[in-house]
C-alpha cells in the first residue's frame, strides 16, 4: 500500500496544467485553459483546465476530474496505479505502508506467477518461430487461419512442442520455481515427472489491462475426440476467468476512441478482426458475462455491442447478463451474423468496412430484441405474456432513473407499443418493482434509495417533470452554496465572524434536501472543528472519496455553467467579475433562505386546507404571516446589498 504521505506529496506536486499539456494542447482563456477534449472527439474545444483550482472539466462530455483522475482516465489506470505514474514523472519517492506477511506473500507469489508466465510466453513463441516442428505444425495452422505474422507477433502467438518433459526441461534448470509452475497452468506431476499441459497445442497468451500476460489459452489441432479443444489457465492468484476479458489490452485505446466495445466469443474472432483493423473488441471466453467484466468494459465506455453466430445458445447466453447491464448503465446492443459465419470467418470475408457496415446497420437494441424475441414466442398464451410483462418491467426498473430518465421513459413507451399494452400501466407496474427494491435495499444505500423512491412514488407520468424540476432548483441552490463555503469559507465575513461562521448561522444540515450537498456541508464544519483549520477547495476536488470529489468539482465549476437567464428562472444569482465576495456570500445565502421560505410556506397552505380546527387554523396563519414578513426582511437585504 502506497503511504498516505506519499499521496499528499503528489497531491502537492502534481501540476494539473503540465500533465495535461503533455496529452492536450491548450490555449489560455482568461485565467483558465481550453483545449479539445481527450475524452470525446470534437472539433470545437470545450475541454477547461483551472491550474489554480486544479481540476478540469469538458463541457462536452461532462468528464470532469482532478489531476490524479485525469491520469487515471487518460491512462486507464487504477488509484494507486496513477498515484505511481505520477510519483514518477515528478521523482516523488513512493513509501510503503507496512504490509502483513501474508499479504507480502501474496504479492511475491503474484509477481511470481507474472514473470513465469512472461518466460512461458517467450518460450512458447521461440518454439514457434525457431523450431521444425513449431513451423510444420503451428506457423502452418495460423497461416491456414489467415493469420499474417505482425499479428502473430502482436498478439504473441506460440506453440507448445509435443514432447510433454521438453517445457521442464528448459524451465527448471533456468531457476523457475516447480511449485509455481504447477501453479500457473502450464505444467503437471504425474508419476514424478513434470509434463506440460498445452503439449501439441497453439497458444494464446491472455494480457491484463496493462499488457502483461496473465494466462494462456491452448487450442487443439488435431480433432481428436478425447481433449477439450481449447485448455485455459486454471483460477490462480492472477488469473480469474470472469474477471478477464480477452484483447482488453490490445482493445482499450480503440474502444474509448469509438466509444463502444464489441464482444465476441472466442480468441480468434478478436484476433481476425484486430488483424482486419477492427480493434475495439474483446471475447468473453465462451461464458455469459460476468458483473467484473461488465465493469471493466464500462470503465472505456457504456456501448456495449454483442456479436453473436446466428445460434440460440450464444445469444441466451448474452441475455442472462442483461439485467446486470441494464443495471451497470450500459447501452446493449447485439448483432447477428448471416447464417453460419462467426466474427472471424465473417470478417474475412467482408473486410473492416463491410464489417462495420454490417453491424451498424443490424444492431438490435437488447431491450427491444429480447421482448420481440420472447412475444414471438409466447405467440397467444395469455399466461406467458403476463409472465413476460413482469420481466420485462423487472428489466426497465433497473435502469437508473437518477442518471437517465429518458431513457426508462423512452424503453416503456416501445415496450407497451410492442406488448400492445396500456402505458400507463406499465409505468405504474415499473414504479411498484422500484419501490419493492428500494424497500429491500439496505440502510447503506439509502441516499439513492431515497431519491428512487422520490422518484417512483407518483405513478401518473405527467407528476414526473414537476418533481424533477422540483429537486433541480433546490439542488441548483444548495449547489451554490457549497460553492461559496469551499470558496470563501475562510474570509472575514466582519471582524468578528468568518464566512464559514456566517453560512453556520443562517443554515443548518437539515436544510438541504440532497444529500450529497448536505455531505459537504457536513464535512466541511467536521473537518474546521477536528483541526481548527479551514478545508481549502483542494480538501474536497481531491477527497478520496469520488462521489466528493465529483461534487466539489462540479460546484466550483458552477458559475461558468449558468446561462443569463437562469437568475429569473431558478432565481439563483448569478456573479459578475465587479461583484465582491460578500455580496456573493449574502446573496447566496438569502436566496437560499427564501427558497425555505416558500417551501415551508406552500407546507403550511397545503395543511391549511385539511384543518378543521379553528385554533389550529390561527396558529397555522400566525406562522405564515410570520414566514411573510421574514421575507420581506431578506428581500429588504437584499435590495441594500443591491444598491450598495
Ligand atoms: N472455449 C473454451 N473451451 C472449449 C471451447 C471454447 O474455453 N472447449 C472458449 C474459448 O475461449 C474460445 C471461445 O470459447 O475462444 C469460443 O469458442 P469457439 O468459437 O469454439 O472457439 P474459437 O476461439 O472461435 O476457435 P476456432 O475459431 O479456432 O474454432
Ligand atoms: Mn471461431
Amino acid at each position: 500500500m502506497i503511504s498516505r504521505s506519499t499521496i499528499q506529496k503528489v497531491n502537492d506536486t502534481a501540476e494539473l496544467l503540465d500533465v495535461v499539456s503533455s496529452f492536450v494542447q491548450l490555449k489560455k482563456r482568461g485565467v483558465n485553459y481550453l483545449g479539445n477534449c481527450p475524452f470525446h472527439n470534437e472539433k470545437t474545444p470545450s475541454f477547461t483546465v483551472s491550474p489554480a483550482k486544479g481540476i478540469y472539466k469538458c463541457f462536452g462530455c461532462g468528464k470532469a476530474g482532478n489531476v490524479i483522475t485525469f491520469v487515471q482516465e487518460h491512462e486507464k489506470l487504477s488509484y494507486p496505479e496513477a498515484i505511481t505514474w505520477l510519483a514518477k514523472r515528478y521523482n516523488i519517492e513512493i513509501e510503503e505502508t507496512q504490509v502483513s506477511n501474508e499479504q507480502r506473500e501474496q504479492m511475491q507469489t503474484e509477481e511470481s506467477l507474472r514473470i513465469i508466465n512472461a518466460y512461458a510466453s517467450t518460450y512458447f513463441t521461440e518454439q514457434l518461430m525457431h523450431t521444425d516442428e513449431g513451423r510444420q505444425i503451428g506457423q502452418s495452422y495460423f497461416q491456414h487461419r489467415g493469420f499474417r505474422q505482425e499479428t502473430i507477433d502482436k498478439f504473441q502467438l506460440g506453440y507448445c512442442p509435443e514432447d510433454r518433459e521438453h517445457l521442464a526441461k528448459e524451465a527448471i534448470p533456468k531457476g523457475y520455481n516447480k511449485d509455481l509452475l504447477i501453479r500457473a497452468g502450464l505444467l503437471s506431476e504425474r508419476y514424478e515427472k513434470l509434463q506440460s499441459i498445452y503439449h501439441g497445442r497453439v497458444i494464446f497468451p491472455i494480457h491484463n489491462q496493462s499488457g502483461r500476460i496473465i494466462g494462456f489459452g491452448a487450442r487443439i489441432l488435431k480433432t481428436s475426440e478425447k481433449s477439450p479443444k481449447y485448455i485455459n489457465t486454471p483460477e490462480n492468484e492472477i488469473y480469474s476467468k470472469s474477471k478477464t476479458l480477452y484483447g482488453i489490452y490490445f482493445a482499450r485505446t480503440s474502444i474509448t476512441k469509438q466509444d463502444e466495445c464489441y464482444l465476441v466469443e472466442g480468441y480468434t474472432d478478436v484476433i481476425s478482426l484486430h488483424q482486419a483493423g477492427v480493434e475495439n473488441v474483446v471475447a468473453s471466453s465462451g461464458t455469459s458475462l460476468t458483473e467484473e467484466q461488465l465493469k471493466l468494459i464500462k470503465r472505456f465506455t457504456k456501448n456495449l455491442t454483442i456479436l453473436y453466430d446466428g445460434d440460440a445458445a450464444g445469444i441466451k447466453a448474452a441475455l442472462r447478463g442483461l439485467d446486470m447491464a441494464v443495471e451497470q448503465g450500459l447501452n446493449v446492443h447485439v448483432v447477428m451474423l448471416p447464417d453460419n459465419h462467426d466474427p472471424d470467418s465473417y470478417v474475412q470475408e467482408t473486410g473492416a468496412a463491410g464489417f462495420t457496415e454490417y453491424i451498424q446497420h443490424n444492431k438490435k437494441d437488447i431491450i427491444l430484441f429480447k421482448l420481440e424475441a420472447s412475444l414471438k414466442e409466447a405467440k397467444d398464451d395469455s399466461i406467458k405474456k403476463t409472465e413476460l410483462i413482469n420481466e420485462i418491467a423487472e428489466t426497465l426498473s433497473k435502469i437508473n432513473r437518477v442518471e437517465d430518465f429518458t431513457k426508462q421513459q423512452d424503453y416503456v413507451r416501445r415496450c407497451a407499443q410492442l406488448l400492445k399494452i396500456d402505458e400507463a400501466g406499465l409505468v405504474s407496474l415499473v414504479n411498484k418493482k422500484i419501490r419493492d427494491k428500494v424497500v429491500k435495499r439496505d440502510f447503506q444505500h439509502k441516499e439513492e434509495a431515497d431519491k428512487l423512491e422520490q422518484m417512483a412514488a407518483p405513478d401518473q407520468t405527467h407528476v414526473q417533470p414537476e418533481i424533477n424540476e422540483l429537486l433541480r432548483k433546490d439542488y441548483q441552490q444548495e449547489k451554490g452554496l457549497i460553492r461559496v463555503l469551499m470558496e470563501y469559507g475562510d474570509k472575514p465575513f466582519d471582524d468578528k465572524i468568518s464566512v464559514a461562521d456566517y453560512i453556520r448561522i443562517k443554515i443548518a444540515n437539515s436544510d438541504f434536501t440532497h444529500a450529497g450537498w448536505q455531505q459537504i456541508y457536513e464535512l466541511y464544519f467536521q473537518t474546521l472543528n477536528d483541526s481548527l483549520q479551514y478545508p481549502t477547495e483542494k480538501t474536497f476536488t481531491y477527497h478520496e472519496t469520488e462521489a466528493i470529489r465529483n461534487l466539489a468539482i462540479e460546484a466550483l465549476y458552477y458559475p461558468y455553467e449558468l446561462s443569463e437567464n437562469w437568475h429569473k428562472e431558478y432565481q439563483i444569482f448569478t456573479p459578475g467579475r465587479d461583484i465582491t465576495y460578500l455580496d456573493d456570500v449574502t446573496h447566496t445565502v438569502t436566496y437560499f433562505q427564501l427558497r425555505k421560505l416558500k417551501a415551508i410556506y406552500a407546507e403550511l397552505m397545503e395543511e391549511l386546507r385539511n384543518i378543521p380546527d379553528e385554533d389550529e387554523e390561527r396558529i397555522n396563519m400566525q406562522a405564515m404571516k410570520d414566514l411573510k414578513a421574514k421575507e420581506q426582511e431578506l428581500l429588504q437585504g437584499l435590495r441594500i446589498v443591491a444598491i450598495r
